[in-house]
């Protein structure tokens, strides 16, 4: 599995997010946006200690050898307001957007998990994005049997479904796709 995080709260417990992941067999390929790297910091080498595979934010350079092994799912988790949106539109401003666009052009099994408060979520990009993705074959997680808005100051990052993500890569898994490699 590649997963993939945004800066919102929950992405500061993306070490137990990876131990959980590895408890239920997956091998996992960390990467982040520059921001989340950045809240990250200091927990970068467990990460990779854990995964045994370096934790990515940025591209590669032309003339690198690819250092992750194929992926048979990704995981965008949590997925901001920008970052659903990155998606959705097909930017790539990182290593993240880059691969998303990858993926979603190439039909790889793509679970997308938002982590927005209410309201970000109404604002009307955010709904637009939701569908296209959708439209694209991505598994959005929002809603019922995914991640909930909450208003602003209302949120709690312990009570980010984790569970929901892992059961959906598992689920597109059975589905059959893949294997992807990062760019
Ligand atoms: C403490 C804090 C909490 C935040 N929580 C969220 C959040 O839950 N959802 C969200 O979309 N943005 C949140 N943001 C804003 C994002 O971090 C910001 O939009 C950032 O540019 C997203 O970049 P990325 O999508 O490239 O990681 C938060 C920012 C801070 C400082």
């Amino acid at each position: 599995m590649y997963l993939f995080g945004s800066a919102a709260p929950p992405v500061l417990d993306l070490v137990g997010a990876v131990e959980r992941a590895r408890s239920a067999g997956w091998s996992v390929c960390v990467g982040l946006t520059p921001t989340a790297a950045a809240w990250l910091r200091d927990e970068v080498p467990a990460l990779e200690r854990i995964t045994g595979r370096p934790v990515r934010s940025a591209p590669r350079m032309p003339w690198d050898e690819e250092v992750w092994p194929p992926a048979d799912v990704a995981v965008v988790a949590p997925a901001t307001l920008n970052t659903v949106n990155v998606c959705a539109l097909g930017l790539t401003p990182h290593f993240v957007g880059g691969w998303v666009a990858e993926a979603i052009g190439k039909r790889w099994p793509l679970v997308v998990m938002p982590c927005v408060n209410s309201e970000y979520a109404t604002h009307p990009q955010f709904g637009t994005s939701v569908a296209t993705l959708r439209g694209a074959g991505v598994r959005v997680l929002l809603g019922p049997g995914g991640f909930e808005p909450r208003p602003p100051g209302q949120g709690d990052r312990g009570r980010y479904p984790w569970h929901l993500a892992l059961d959906a890569a598992a689920a597109a898994l059975d589905a059959g796709a893949g294997p992807g490699t990062a760019p």
